[in-house]
């Protein structure tokens, strides 16, 4: 049996479906577009971050919107941290020996519980006229379990440190005024077996939309075929979930534009739909495109639906939406079919981890991976063992990746349904998208219970994507029970040798190598190392479980129903240093090592996998005191004859079996190795090694000079140390000092090797010192609403002195008082970074004011209010009052005031290693526009520096 795709599952669209022609004209809609009320705000900048949970219980769960500490609306911040996101407090901690090694030694975690907390908070303003909208806060991932606060109330609790997660903040919203965020967010636990950072790791966005709107991630498109063959027109399927958040029923005319590649229309259609108050309804129409352009890696080509919503003649919701059409198949003999061809895929597993920045990669660092993993030849990615971030699926649809799309678990409880379900919603528009995978080597993967859950994650995929298949990547080989027997398609992660006898068995089964490998090397290593934690690049190592590149590879070529695979991985990552522990702090399974630096593989993959012509060498070619002996060296490549030679002296010529490699075994002497490889008897190809001289310069390569200004887009800079003719010193690991000059920053700095304990990012120091207000006057006040006394002109002379050292106050149960003192500001200390008011206790409400200004508010006794206060502050005296009112108990102002003065951030000394020569370092644009220029300097070596040049970019909307 064939396993043709849509029309199989497809039954749910309307067949009446009424396509409108190409003609309409385009003004009307350009201008309408104008007045939806949609936004999509990005809420990366600006926020306050702490590490640690040094208050109580944050939620009330007696009384809503009354949440306490950092939770609390009116809780001071102004000493917190300030960060952007994507945000990995774990990356900024030092390794330490005692700490998980499948996580990189980074002290979070079981065991570290200081660590184990971080705090966001944000506070943003919406203006008067968005009343009436609707908002909802959209989180990307964090790791993990978080609990959001918005303007007091608890409004979320996501515990997967994986999924995104977004809450309707409509009803708590504050239309012309301050409106505060409040994230916990607990890595106390682990959710894998690898590095996964700690944080908001990812994007928030701000959502808003008019009352009557496309529900969040409430449109889907996609395209058909008559037989699954892309010939002819695709017919496109189009579906918008409405909703009318209003009291009176609606009418809603949909209206959609498809614009091909180049911009122009190339379809229309249109539906209306009755929407009851408060009602929600799928309305659902089809398109016809004729000769469509199809996407596929090799050729990837966006369309663009555009959605318009109009309801008595007006614009109510507009929205982009990117795809391609495609058309995805797998047959169980000619394995996956792409636009109905068979298309061999040659892919890579990669954890969300890059040098320097840990789990937070920001846009352009994924846009940057996906490049290296083109540059070898792949074709597809898997999202190894988490759903990613959409910016991911955005970079591999743009630039052409295929994606196999990753669940966390097994399981068919409501809420692992709940995630696979947000997860399909999120992603089923993105073309790069080619099945999903329900999990990865699970324990209960061959029961009869895993079998039934995995069934019912199959089914409720199937039932929201007539589309894709799904598979799972199961530790497993020649067995049929469990998940095997219910997935679509079998996915082979190692066990190579298996697949012969169960494919026989199984002859209709698709099958897809969905992790294999696994192959141990270090980039610029020639021998296994168990001191330094080094293994020998030579691809000779695979782990028990494994393989090496070309193992798995020979055995994959030739079988074309098993459709190819993805090798475990693309890029070494944090954690599971394997086989050596500590100091080894990564893995080495990458082709590339976590900078993105190739190692001797790439050109393996590269030879077999891409339509080059390609050469490589290795070892490097400095071996001193190695005079007259043997080297073992290699020649990756897909040449047919490969000729080598030392000096200029021919070693002779050999033919390239297929799939495979070269060897020569050659008596060392310096100077230069050279291979020349030919097809057809015609020279197509040279590489060289050559010794090298010793390092004496460096040499900075920037992967783009010119970034978008807005503190996201970066450059990611390789540092070479050269000899004095230019050539890369392979054994050179001179230290880098760093330095960054211009509007933008270093975000993080590393070189690949998997024992490097250098630090990937440096937080700058912030000195702060404190002066205590001690000199207090107070008076019991009839209640603390508006107080005269607060007022900076009010005469305290007559007041009481008030001891504020105090555990609890002279307050009695049901007492209010106002407390007063003066500060006398010099010049100097209105120049530092921020003063913030510390209190240690207000027992137990209480309005905080500076010159008559309130400027905090603490309703939690508990709390430790700390306010910015430096704007309000002038030369010379400065009055502080505090406005208090007492429960029950003892009351009053407590445990101390002080002012708490931040010096600016220190300058940070940015430096790191060169590694076998190599170092990377990442530089981001900031806010405005300008050159950033960058110096490296190290000790005996000539410096550089270079040029990268940030401008304006208004693509992305920021919510101030
Ligand atoms: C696999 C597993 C991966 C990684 C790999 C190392 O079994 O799926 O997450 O641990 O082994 O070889």
């Amino acid at each position: 049996m064939k396993k043709y795709l849509a029309s199989q599952l497809f039954r749910r669209l309307a067949v009446s479906a009424q396509v409108t022609a190409l003609t309409l004209g385009l003004a009307a809609w350009a201008a309408d577009s104008d007045n939806s009320p949609r936004q999509r705000l990005l809420m990366d900048h600006g926020w306050r971050f702490h590490l640690g949970d040094d208050w109580g219980l944050a939620e009330k769960l007696d009384k809503a919107g009354a949440s306490l500490g950092p939770a609390a609306r009116s809780f001071g911040d102004a000493g917190w941290r300030k960060v952007n996101l994507p945000h990995d407090w774990a990356i900024e901690l030092p390794f330490d020996s005692h700490a998980d090694a499948n996580h990189g030694f980074k002290p979070v975690g079981p065991g570290f519980h200081k660590n184990d907390v971080g705090w966001y908070r944000r506070t943003f303003s919406l203006p008067e006229t968005d009343k009436g909208r609707r908002f909802w806060i959209q989180f990307d991932g964090a790791y993990r379990d978080c609990r959001v606060f918005f303007n007091g109330w608890l409004i979320g609790h996501n515990e997967s440190g994986y999924s995104g997660f977004r809450y309707d903040i409509t009803d708590l919203a504050n239309c012309g005024g301050e409106n505060t965020l409040a994230v916990r967010v607990d890595a106390s636990q682990f959710e894998g077996w690898f590095y996964e950072g700690a944080g908001i790791y990812r994007h928030v966005w701000l959502l808003k939309s008019g009352p009557l709107f496309v529900a969040p991630d409430g449109i889907f498109v996609f395209s058909q075929f008559p037989n699954n063959v892309p010939e002819g027109p695709a017919t496109v399927n189009l579906e918008a979930l409405l909703n009318n958040a209003q009291t009176n029923a609606a009418h809603a005319a949909v209206a959609w534009e498809i614009l091909d590649p180049q911009g122009k229309t190339a379809a229309r259609a249109e539906q209306s739909q009755e929407l009851k108050p408060w009602g929600a309804e799928a309305v659902l129409q089809q398109a016809e495109v004729s000769a469509p352009f199809l996407w596929s890696p090799e050729s990837p080509n966006l369309y663009k639906l555009i959605t318009t919503v109009t309801s008595d003649g007006k614009v109510v919701d507009r929205m982009e939406t990117e795809f391609g059409i495609r058309t995805l198949a797998f047959d169980a003999d000619k394995g996956f079919l792409l636009n109905g061809h068979p298309y061999e895929v040659k892919g890579t597993c990669n954890h969300q981890d890059h040098a320097g920045v840990g789990a937070a990669l920001p846009d352009a660092l994924q846009y940057f991976r996906v490049r290296r993993l083109k540059d070898m030849g792949g074709n597809a990615i898997r999202t190894s063992h988490n759903a990613p971030t959409p910016e991911l699926l955005e970079a591999c649809d743009r630039l052409g990746l295929l994606v196999m799309d990753e669940n966390r678990l097994l399981g068919s409880d409501a809420a692992n349904l709940a995630r696979l379900e947000s997860q399909v919603r999120r992603d089923r528009n993105h073309p790069s998208v080619f099945i999903w995978s329900l999990f990865n080597e699970e324990n209960q993967q061959g029961t009869a219970t895993g079998a039934r859950c995995a069934e019912s994650m199959q089914r409720l995929v199937h039932s929201l994507d007539p589309t894709r298949l799904c598979t799972a990547a199961a530790s497993e080989g020649d067995v049929f029970e469990g998940v095997n027997g219910v997935l679509d398609v079998r996915g082979w992660n190692y066990h190579i040798g298996s697949e012969d006898s169960y494919h026989k068995k199984h002859p209709q089964q698709p099958e897809i190598g969905t992790e294999q490998a696994s192959t141990l090397c270090t980039r610029g290593i020639y021998a296994n190392d168990k001191e330094r934690g080094y293994m020998s690049s030579y691809d000779d190592t695979g782990p028990g479980w494994g393989n090496t590149a070309e193992a798995w590879w020979k055995v994959y070529a030739v079988r074309p129903w098993l459709s190819g695979g993805f090798v475990w991985t693309g890029f070494d990552y944090r954690g599971e240093p394997t086989p050596y522990g500590w100091p080894c702090i990564n893995s080495h399974f990458g082709i590339m090592d976590t900078c993105g630096f190739a190692k001797d593989n790439f050109y393996y993959y590269q030879s077999w996998w891409s339509d080059r012509p390609v050469l490589h060498l290795l070892p490097h070619w400095n071996w001193p005191g190695k005079e007259g002996q043997d080297i073992d060296v290699r020649c990756l490549s897909n040449c047919e004859e490969v000729e080598l030679f030392l000096n200029g002296q021919s070693l002779g010529r050999k033919p390239m079996p297929g799939n495979s490699h070269l060897q020569w075994s050659v008596k060392y002497a310096p100077g230069t190795l050279m291979a020349r490889g030919f097809k057809a008897g015609q020279a197509i190809a040279e590489d060289k090694v050559e010794t090298t001289g010793a390092p004496a310069a460096i040499r900075l390569t920037a992967d783009r000079t010119s970034i978008h200004a807005g503190d996201e887009d970066l450059s990611v800079i390789t540092m070479a140390v050269t000899d004095d003719r230019g050539r890369v010193v392979p054994v050179a690991g001179n230290l880098i000092d760093l330095d960054l000059a211009g509007p933008g920053r270093i975000l993080g700095v590393g070189n690949g090797d998997p024992s490097c304990h250098e630090p990937d990012t440096y937080v700058p120091a912030q000195a702060s010192h404190k002066i205590a207000l001690n000199e207090w006057r107070m008076k019991r006040v009839p209640n603390t609403h508006r107080r005269p006394e607060a007022q900076e002109s009010f005469d305290d002379s007559q007041w009481d002195k008030a001891d504020v050292q105090t555990d609890s106050g002279p307050l009695a149960p049901n007492e209010s008082a106002v407390y007063r003192t003066r500060f006398a500001a010099t010049p100097e200390e209105l120049a530092t970074d921020s003063i913030a008011i510390t209190i240690g206790m207000i027992d137990d409400e209480g309005w905080v004011y500076v010159n008559g200004h309130l400027i905090g508010e603490s309703h939690d006794y508990t709390s430790q209010p700390s306010f910015e206060v430096r704007k309000y502050l002038h030369e010379g005296e400065n009055i502080i009052a505090v406005a208090v009112h007492n429960w029950d108990g003892p009351g009053g102002l407590n445990k101390g005031v002080a002012l708490e003065l931040q010096d600016k951030p220190e300058a940070v000394h940015w430096k790191r290693s060169a590694f076998n020569g190599l170092a990377q370092v990442i530089v981001q644009a900031g806010k405005d526009a300008g050159t950033l220029h960058l110096t490296a300097q190290a000790d005996g070596l000539a410096g550089t520096s270079i040029d990268i040049s940030s401008a304006v970019d208004s693509s992305q909307p920021l919510q101030p």
